[in-house]
């Protein structure tokens, strides 16, 4: 076998034999197939799509390069989330306690972020001394015992999708739906979870804005999950302004135990509350999430997971030495505020990383006080911009310059949750 005649094959329109993918796949893993090879077939996918058998067999081969962890010994009912990545979106810090307090085990394995996008861990670092790295015992014990775990994926969770993923940033091939879904199905598969409830987001911060696309992405995870016995449930939701107001790692957390407390921004909690039944219906739990967020149970269990992994969830949070402000260019209600404007802005000033190895700043990222729905006046504050380095000040407001639709009147009110699959 040799990756020409795959390329070649898959440019020209043609299906790959599974032979032909578990080849691949095992290349990739272990480093025989060049770079170069797999980009170019990744390339030739995001081109020609893959048929249902095809994805079948990729996905299976991604779950097979590494190990499928083995969570049966739990008692709770085991139920995960995975957002397809957005801007503000810090709603599995919200809704990771939350479902551990309705009685789940929620076995979170999460990534950084890369992009316009935030990563959880990248959030949850932001708290003193909280450690993303957890060994397998580990990770079985604080899932029992409090229910609730956001850790780092291990390097055998599905390895070539570490490889993959790598390589489709740097290389405009994020975009696919075929690539999208075995990926993240691959991870989540092989993570061990029983049930999955999948956010998937469509507007301008999502990876895939059309909400068309989204429902197609949605149903092809829908029916991976289904193949590899996890019931999967997908909600579309919009991401085409920040979710929340906040959007950078610690001004996230600070609103994710805002929401905790039994505040928090309409648009956040309604998402995660969505998300909670849906996981609550598929873990077969009676409990009303509403109620118990409300309640307080989410904080304590909150508390008792940051401090499992040496987190002080009494800490105060890291502080930018610089705030700015984004102001109204003229007088109006606010119809939009673009998220990927906003995503690109809080990276520029430091969120976020440009290449894998980078740091990223806890404090830095961008809070709005106004959204759509308020009438401002020219000159008024419409979002503080907080950064390490005031020389980042000048990229994030040009990200910002157009990112504010002001009209005359007030739009009706913005639908969060489009449509649930199946
Ligand atoms: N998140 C993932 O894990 N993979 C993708 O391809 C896109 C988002």
């Amino acid at each position: 076998m040799n990756a020409v005649d795959l390329i070649g094959a898959k440019r020209d329109g043609g299906e790959l034999s599974g032979e032909q993918i578990k080849w691949f796949i095992d290349g990739v893993t272990s480093g025989a197939v060049a770079s170069e090879q797999a980009a170019a077939l990744l390339m030739a996918i995001v081109w020609r799509g893959m048929a249902p058998r095809e994805l079948a067999t990729w996905t299976a081969a991604m779950i097979d390069s590494g190990r499928r962890l083995d969570l049966s010994s739990l008692s709770r009912p085991m139920v995960d989330k995975h957002s397809t990545g957005g801007v503000g979106d810090k709603v599995s810090l919200v809704l990771c306690p939350l479902m551990a307090a309705c009685g789940a085990a929620v076995p979170q394995l999460s990534g950084r972020g890369l992009g316009h996008t935030g990563g959880t861990l990248d959030k949850m670092e932001a708290i003193s001394g909280w450690q993303a790295a957890l060994s397998h015992d580990q990770f079985l014990a604080q899932l029992q015992d409090v229910g609730a775990v956001i850790a780092a994926a291990t390097a055998d969770l599905a390895p070539a999708d570490r490889v993959l993923y790598a390589l489709r940033d740097v290389t405009g091939t994020v975009a696919s739906i075929p690539l999208i879904a075995s990926s993240i199905m691959s991870k989540k598969i092989a993570e061990g979870t029983a049930g999955l409830v999948l956010d998937v987001k469509f507007g301008s911060g999502a990876f895939l804005p059309d909400p068309a696309d989204g429902e197609e992405l949605a149903r092809t995870m829908v029916g991976l999950g289904a193949a590899h016995g996890v019931d999967t449930v997908a909600l579309l939701t919009d991401m085409d302004q920040p979710l929340g107001l906040a959007a950078g790692n610690a001004l996230e957390v600070a609103e994710a135990v805002e929401t905790l407390a039994g505040g928090g921004p309409a648009d956040l909690v309604e998402v995660t509350l969505a998300l909670a039944r849906e996981m609550a219906a598929l873990a077969g739990l009676d409990a009303d999430p509403a109620e118990v967020l409300s309640g307080g149970r989410a904080m304590d269990v909150w508390r008792a997971m940051v401090a499992a992994q040496g987190g002080d969830p009494a800490a105060s949070l890291p502080t930018a030495p610089v705030v700015d402000h984004w102001t109204a260019p003229s007088d109006g209600v606010i119809s939009r505020i673009d998220a990927l404007a906003v995503g690109v802005a809080a990276w520029r000033l430091g969120a976020g990383r440009a290449h894998k190895e980078d740091a990223v700043s806890a404090a830095a990222g961008v809070r709005l006080r106004r959204l759509a729905g308020d009438r401002v006046a020219a000159g008024e504050v419409v979002a503080e911009l907080h950064t390490d380095d005031p020389s980042l000040l000048p990229a994030a407001h040009q990200a910002l310059s157009s990112a504010l639709t002001l009209a005359a009147a007030a739009a009706g009110p913005r639908r969060l949750i489009a449509s649930r699959i199946p």
